[in-house]
């Protein structure tokens, strides 16, 4: 183990002890949550801040950090244009409270853009100033959700690795299914611990989910140790999704009895309902892990 890394350890141990100093004694449970494809156009940013207006109706408070490096999708998908990103907070020229923007029904949001590429490089200190900053609001929330971009670059891999569940987002086509398990076998060679769920969209019929599905479970089984996925469910191919996305409106709100909608509040349910012990302490934890890995 090489010197900074041990460094970086112990200084996220002080800080995380600062912060529960501060909150006095109350425990750190936020459940972070990376959504992940192998393709991309799959579904992830629909599903990520869909799911995250359906917990945050059932009473969690949710964050969500956009992390696709390549399109900032999220301030899109909400009609929001945010003028500001992880980039300004890195530069100091804003601090994160300045650039959280406040999507429908309360959930929070932090733009990535180009800041998501910056934090490979940061220095010690610059990364002990940023985890200072994020202490400040990780005790706040539930669930932290965080929409990444497509397939398997490294970025990705480390956004995913650190999470304690990983949703796998696949379309029934036979490419999506290649890549997702694509997806799988590298999380599975990296040795993830959490949780790997496999959502299915865009199916015609809950038949074609659940073959899709096995399809999967059957390929990792056979080719994968210790690999458990857990099939999570399907949601219905819906034109409305589309109409939804050129309104700017989450579907969540805009077709709020359609079947996809219901899919959503039935994964939000199951999730808002299962007793959580977190694998990371905290979100400085869940950061430091992905810088770690950013820098091995
Ligand atoms: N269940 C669905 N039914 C119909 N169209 C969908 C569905 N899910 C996603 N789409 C379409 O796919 C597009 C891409 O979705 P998006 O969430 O941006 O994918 P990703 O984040 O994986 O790139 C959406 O704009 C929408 O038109
Ligand atoms: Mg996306």
């Amino acid at each position: 183990m090489n010197n900074q890394l041990d460094r970086l350890r112990i200084m996220v141990k002080t800080l995380k002890n600062k912060a529960e100093q501060r909150i006095d004694g109350q425990e750190n449970n936020t459940r972070v949550i990376t959504i992940a494809s192998g393709k991309g156009g799959v579904g992830k940013s629909n599903f990520t801040i869909n799911l995250a207006l359906a917990l945050s109706e059932l009473g969690k408070k949710v964050l969500v950090l956009d992390a696709d490096l390549g399109l900032a999708n999220l301030d899109l998908l909400l009609g929001i244009s945010p003028s500001y990103n992880l980039y300004h907070v890195i530069h100091q020229h804003k601090e994160i409270t300045d650039i959280i923007f406040e999507g429908p029904r309360g959930v929070k949001v932090i733009p990535g853009g180009s800041g998501i590429h910056e934090l490979a490089d940061l220095k010690e200190w610059e990364l002990e100033r940023f985890l200072t900053k994020l202490a400040v609001i990780e005790q706040q929330f539930d669930f932290l959700l965080i929409d990444t971009g497509a397939g398997i670059s490294k970025n990705v891999l480390n956004f995913t690795l650190a999470a304690d569940d990983i949703y796998v987002i696949t379309t029934p086509e036979p490419t999506s299914l290649a890549d997702a398990y694509g997806l799988i076998k590298t999380l599975n060679r990296y040795r993830f611990p959490g949780s790997i769920k496999i959502v299915i969209n865009r199916v015609y019929s809950k038949k074609e989910g659940e073959i899709a599905a096995s399809k999967l479970k059957v390929v990792a089984n056979r080719f994968l140790t210790n690999c458990q996925l857990d099939i999570v469910g399907s949601m219905p191919e819906d034109r409305r999704i589309g109409e939804a996305v050129k309104k700017q409106e989450p579907f969540l709100l805009a077709y709020p009895n359609s079947e996809v909608t219901e899919s959503i509040y039935r994964i939000a349910a199951s999730l808002s309902n299962q007793e959580f012990k977190p694998k990371n302490n905290s979100l400085k934890e869940y950061f430091s892990k992905m810088f770690q890995s950013f820098r091995d």
